[in-house]
């Protein structure tokens, strides 16, 4: 079977990672491409995978590129071209810079690699990816936007801590948009099918939910910028669920068109990703509080929506 073609949009420091992973994990050629002024820098990043290569054994080419018809026909893409946040700044508030650059990156895509698996990174994530799936037409099992799986790993590991658990064993559900206004669900929580609940009282699983939902923000006040490892890691099993028929569950940006009663809309909820895509939407039960902070997280993404579709 011939090598799968992995595109990687945005040679930055998320696309570098991804990069990284894409070729340990032998997941197929990889190309990371970034616009003309950072060419030889992609350049300089897929020499260095390709040398590293040569110590672990991963057979897999690696090219950097500003040139599309060099991701033309890729099997995956992942896209986080556009810019990080900055101490202070809001998700939403990248929507004026980020919006042409993923509409040039939409129609590149669509002429390019018309048959991808698409994973969008760029934030204002729900609004980008939208804008995405807008921009090319290309049907809801192609587009997906990476956000729960990374959310849902920061809760994860901040309940692991808290109970002392390992990691292996939490499960943890972060739904609604990648804002600060997600939905970390505790009735779908677990220590390997132990409810946290049961574990940790009302007032540490708050404190939990509040620092899970400013996770991001958390590590831009550290560094300065945007994280980069568990976003990259969450993304790449993405990209294997697709490749590998998986069928994984995992939480990500799907398209809405009626599932839990929103119609036209990016948003964070359980789907099934295997060789077809987004295969499927899981509906799950969510009790009233539930259902109320979804309905504040979709508001919040459906500004951010509007702004796009005002821009034309
Ligand atoms: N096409 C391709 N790449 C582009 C384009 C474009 N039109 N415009 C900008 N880029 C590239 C930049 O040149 C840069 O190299 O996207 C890259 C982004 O890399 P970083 O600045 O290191 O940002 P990163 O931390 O990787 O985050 C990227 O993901 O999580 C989100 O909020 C984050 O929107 C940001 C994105």
């Amino acid at each position: 079977m011939a090598r799968k073609k992995i595109g990687l949009i945005g040679a930055g420091n998320i696309g570098g990672e991804l990069a990284n992973l894409a070729v340990t994990r032998q997941l197929g050629d990889v190309v990371l491409f970034d616009i003309p002024a950072k060419e030889n820098f992609a350049k300089g990043k897929a020499l260095d995978l390709e040398q590293a290569s040569a110590l672990t054994g991963a057979d897999a080419r690696v090219i950097g590129t500003s040139r599309w018809e060099d991701v033309a026909g890729a099997d995956v893409l992942i896209v986080t071209a556009g810019i990080p946040r900055k101490p202070g700044q809001s998700r939403d508030d990248l929507v004026a810079t980020n919006l042409p650059i993923i509409r040039d990156v939409a129609d590149n895509a669509k002429k390019h690699c018309p048959d991808a698996f698409v994973i969008v990174i760029s934030n204002p994530l729900d609004a980008m990816v939208y804008e995405f799936k807008r921009r090319t037409g290309a049907p809801r099992e192609k587009v997906v936007g990476m956000a729960g799986v990374l959310d849902s790993a920061r809760f994860a590991l901040f309940l692991a801590r808290a109970t002392g658990a390992s990691v292996k064993d939490v499960r943890a559900m972060v739904l609604g948009g990648h804002g600060d206004d997600m939905v970390p669900v505790l009735n779908y929580c677990t220590i390997n099918g132990v409810p946290v609940r049961q574990l940790l009282g009302k007032d540490e699983l708050a404190k939990i939910v509040d620092r899970t939902r400013k996770g991001g923000g958390e590590i831009v006040g550290l560094m300065g910028t945007s994280a980069y490892y568990a976003p990259a890691v969450s993304a790449i099993a993405m990209a294997e669920a697709y490749l590998g028929d998986q069928k994984r569950l995992l939480p990500a940006a799907a398209y809405l068109q009626g599932e839990y009663g929103y119609d036209d809309l990016y948003m964070g909820v359980p789907v099934v990703i295997g060789a077809g895509g987004v295969e499927k939407i899981v509906t799950v039960e969510l009790d009233d509080e539930e259902r109320a902070m979804l309905k504040k997280s979709a508001d919040s993404v459906q500004k951010v929506v509007d702004i796009v579709k005002a821009a034309g």
